[in-house]
């Protein structure tokens, strides 16, 4: 590619985090449990080294720290989650001591010189109303609108920036498609079931959101939008047309579903009508278009690791009378991160980029997760004791920076950046297994923060703008 190697001065870099992933304190302050300690509880060795969720990266001891290390670094916002479990109690009201925990946590960032961008769910579902159906129920989606009505009261003059979800097409694959989470179901029909409860509940916070700002309880300048895994969709060269169907319904369900919904507020047609086609109904009831059509939100987030490749499938039903509409592709030429199994396709964030400018040209974004985990980061250390990360970490980020960077060249409306974790975190069951920060975690001296050759790195060009 031609060099672009300057990123616009006001482009922001960032850190981007989790609440279950970083607090730990998981029986402090109030919080009540959720799925990831409900399965820690039930099978820590379901969890690499058996480190269930209980500890995050120990966040709740080192916020002062934390937020220090990413003014340092150049970044000047960071997008963490309020989790449902801490700020709500068993029934759905405000837990005052989980509101105080995220208003001293909130100004400790801004006391930083960081501004706290917040999610409102990171697959996080408190355990009792998993039990009550989740996504799956009406009853949970309409809790979920009532606990974001309850935030945006509580930070409302505090936060200027919020999201609904944190990648809502994740729970629905993971949890009820492919049952490799807890509850560990393989039900396509139930994926996509739970895949409308979550769109409908993003709506109706949206809506709360628009209301509550309407009145003054949430600032004027303040924006909401949605953070989703967009996965660019490739198939083989010269593809047959069962292949561009099956990127078709790829794009449609992990891509056009949420783009449609947060500029438009509808769902993809011709998406609906093939699931229907293979005997898939969402549970719609006719006033949920109405509900729909709120969906619409200020921006976006676009969470890049990796591409999809897909083909046209072996087999239109798989053993369990799953409908199939695609299967992976293996590329040839593909380059993988081998620790965690991703594709590495830095281009992937241009082409994404350019899907926007032609289809949604007027919706801003930032990519709001990139990163790189590599097991254990190899333990390679400097004579100082450093993690020599810079050999992997440095192009891996240099490269996405670069398309980013042409992307912006050619008119896409991409204001930031933020890096996935910075200082290593607690990942699911993966737990400290793939390190993506540019700061170590270090499990064996209290969860001490030992920055890595890499920071030096992304500190000169946060601070720089230029892509070194
Ligand atoms: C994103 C999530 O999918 O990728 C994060 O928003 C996650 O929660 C990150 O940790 C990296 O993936 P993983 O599975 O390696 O932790």
């Amino acid at each position: 590619m031609t060099e672009h190697d300057a990123l616009p001065q006001d482009f922001f870099f960032g850190a981007a985090l989790s609440g279950p992933q970083t607090e730990g304190a998981w029986q402090s302050y109030g919080k009540i449990e959720n799925v990831w300690d409900t399965w820690s509880n039930l099978d820590l060795g379901a969890f690499h080294n058996r480190v269930g969720s209980y500890g995050g990266n120990d966040m709740t001891r080192h916020a002062d720290e934390d937020f220090g290390l990413f003014a340092r670094l150049g970044f000047s916002s960071a997008r963490t989650s309020i989790q449902w479990s801490r700020l709500m109690d068993e029934n759905n009201q405000l837990n005052p001591e989980g509101a105080k925990y995220y208003h001293r946590l909130f100004a400790k960032a801004r006391q930083a010189g960081v501004e706290p961008f917040v999610n409102l769910y990171h697959f996080d579902m408190p355990t009792y109303l998993l039990r009550r159906g989740g996504w799956e129920s009406r009853e949970v989606v309409e809790a979920y609108a009532t606990y974001a009505a309850c935030a945006f009261a509580e930070f409302g003059q505090e936060i200027e920036r919020w999201f609904t979800f944190n990648e809502p097409i994740v729970e629905p694959e993971a949890r009820y498609e492919e049952g490799r989470w807890y509850p560990f179901v393989k039900d396509y029909a139930r994926a996509r079931k739970v895949q409308y409860g979550i769109t409908l509940a993003h709506a109706l916070a949206v809506d709360a959101f628009r209301t509550a700002q309407q009145a003054g309880v949430v600032r004027e300048d303040a924006r909401i939008g949605l953070i989703n895994c967009f996965t660019p969709p490739y198939t083989r060269e010269n593809p047959t047309a069962a292949d561009l169907e099956a990127v078709r319904m790829t794009d449609g369900i992990n891509n056009r579903w949420w783009l449609d919904l947060v500029t438009k507020g509808t769902l993809p047609q011709d998406v609906i009508n093939t699931l229907a086609e293979h005997g898939v109904r969402l549970p719609m009831r006719a006033s949920d278009e109405q509900i729909l059509s709120r969906g619409v939100v200020d921006w976006l987030g676009f969470n890049y690791y990796h591409p999809a490749r897909v083909q046209a499938p072996g087999r239109s039903v798989d053993e369990l009378g799953n409908p199939v509409f695609a299967e992976p592709y293996v590329w040839p030429d593909a380059v993988m991160n081998e620790s965690r199994g991703w594709e590495i396709y830095p281009k992937g964030i241009y082409d994404f980029a350019m899907t926007m400018r032609r289809d949604y040209p007027d919706l801003e974004w930032f990519v709001s997760e990139n990163g790189i985990g590599i097991e254990e980061d190899h333990s390679e250390r400097d004579e100082s004791g450093r993690i020599r990360d810079a050999a992997y970490r440095v192009p891996f980020v240099r490269d996405h920076l670069r398309w980013i960077a042409r992307a912006i060249d050619e008119g896409a409306k991409c204001r930031g950046y933020h890096y996935w974790g910075v200082i290593d975190c607690w990942s699911w069951n993966n737990a400290f297994k793939n390190r993506y920060g540019f700061v170590e975690v270090d499990l064996a001296h209290d969860y001490a923060r030992v920055p890595k050759e890499s920071a030096d790195w992304i500190s000169r060009v946060a601070h720089t703008h230029q892509i070194l």
